[in-house]
């Protein structure tokens, strides 16, 4: 059986929540491709070419403790700009969507670029505030100099360095779902897709 489930949107939405939830009560196998664009960013920080890095990812690359840093993320958004980069990446994403068995991508361009036929597009999203908030709770026991201030910047930087992009920009697709998770415990959230979900199957 394949069945694909798209969910996009910006950061710190609700989306990796979201799509791990769905994944485990569907039995899915569920990718997270902006780890892949975080890895590159983080091999770029190193020094490395940015293409070079994308043409040569493995799966040793994706440890996610290493790579959920500021840092990386704002060189992961960077690097997600380059068209050359993006198409680096499109093969293994798109391999991995035709698993058998069911699989959950969460990103930017999941329903409108790597799989534009999936069965399912969701696109999670909430306001800026709010996904800040959520953001600095996550990340201050980590990294005590993280401030609310710093992290809704951060945040809005990243957006809008996916939103206007030309190639593959962070836009719902036509058929998309909307799920706004500002006033949704996770566990609403989470029922909302996966009602969606079921209805589809
Ligand atoms: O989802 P996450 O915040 O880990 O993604 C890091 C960055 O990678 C995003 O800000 C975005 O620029 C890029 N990305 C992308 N396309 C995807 C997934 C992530 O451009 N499908």
């Amino acid at each position: 059986m394949k069945f694909v489930v798209a969910i996009d949107g910006p950061a710190a939405a609700g989306k990796g929540t979201v799509s791990k939830a769905v994944a485990a009560h569907f039995g899915f196998a569920h990718l997270d491709t902006g780890l892949l664009y975080r890895a590159v960013g983080a091999k770029v920080l190193k020094g490395s070419d940015e293409i070079a890095a994308a043409t040569s990812l493995t799966s040793a690359d994706l440890d996610p403790e290493t790579l959920r840093t500021s840092a990386v993320a704002q060189a992961a958004s960077k690097v997600a700009v380059n068209p050359e980069v993006r198409r680096a990446l499109v093969q293994f994403q798109q391999d991995f969507a035709k698993r058998d068995g069911g699989a959950v991508l969460d990103g930017r361009d999941i329903g409108t670029v790597i799989c534009p036929d999936a069965d399912v597009k969701l696109f999670v999203t909430a306001s800026a505030a709010c996904r800040a908030e959520r953001r600095f709770l996550e990340l201050q026991p980590k990294d005590s100099s993280a401030t609310r201030d710093g992290v809704l910047a951060d945040v809005e930087a990243r957006d809008k360095r996916d939103r206007e992009r030309a190639t593959a920009p962070l836009i719902p697709a036509e058929d998309a779902i909307v799920i706004d998770t500002t006033d949704l415990s996770i566990d609403d959230a989470v029922a909302q897709a996966v009602a969606l979900i079921e209805k589809a199957r």
